[in-house]
């Protein structure tokens, strides 16, 4: 069993790595943000508040999240329905960090997280992997970017998926959520104290893959 944990902030690219480096050892890729991305778009659709605590507690007992894996891609199934890329949206980011920030979401995924890392061999990615879910990973990574560098990837992942969408637009409410990330009480978006923290602004995502594969292998 190998577990590995890759937390930052959004549009570090912790996506892009963490299926390439599951890909190349040939385990599990978990996306935890889509699972908050999943509670924020049942808030969402149900015209709920997503900063409001108790509003957003009452949805709880009627959700039901599954997670399925094919070729490597997960796939999030909310009360029976594949969400597919409607939890993508960008007004979705904001209402996952909302809910994301509420101690009972965060209770309410957690099992299903730690079962995942118990039962699996994974490369998992989100906030708090390195610090709650996995704290015994055998590698822990902190990825960070410059501002700029994460802003135009998200924006160019956004545009390739036809949603339009500016430059500024995007950098302004990635700043804003990450701010959010990281000043919450209950598990901050944070490095773990054992967490390598890798800046990969400058570096192809070949390059990033082979350097954190090359980390495991030394751990193994
Ligand atoms: O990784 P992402 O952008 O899809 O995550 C969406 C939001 O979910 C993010 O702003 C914070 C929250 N999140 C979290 O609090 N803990 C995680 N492990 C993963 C995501």
């Amino acid at each position: 069993m190998i577990r590995i944990a890759i937390d930052g902030p959004s549009g570090s690219g912790k996506s892009t790595l963490a299926k390439a480096v599951a890909r190349e050892l040939g385990i599990i890729y978990v996306d935890t943000g889509a699972l908050y991305r999943t509670v924020g778009y049942f808030a969402y659709a149900n015209g709920k508040d997503p900063h409001n605590a108790s509003e957003v507690e009452t949805l709880l007992p009627n959700i039901s999240i599954e997670l399925k894996y094919e070729n490597g891609l997960q796939r999030v199934i909310l009360n029976g329905e594949d969400l597919g890329d409607k939890i993508r949206m960008p007004q979705m980011s904001m209402y996952a960090s909302a809910v994301s920030s509420i101690p009972a979401v965060r209770e309410f995924l957690l099992e299903m997280q730690k079962r995942m890392a118990r039962e699996n061999s994974v490369v998992m990615d989100g906030r708090d992997i390195g610090t709650v879910i996995i704290p015994d990973a055998d590698l822990k990574i902190f990825l960070t970017a410059s501002n700029e560098t994460r802003a135009n990837r998200r924006t160019l992942e956004l545009q390739s998926k036809g949603i339009c969408i500016s430059f500024e637009e995007v950098l302004n409410d990635m700043i804003e959520r990450d701010k959010q990330d990281k000043n919450r009480d209950i598990a901050p978006a944070i490095p773990a104290d054992d967490a390598i923290i890798f800046d990969n602004s400058a570096m192809s995502v070949e390059d990033s893959v082979k350097e954190i594969v090359r980390l495991v292998n030394e751990r193994k």
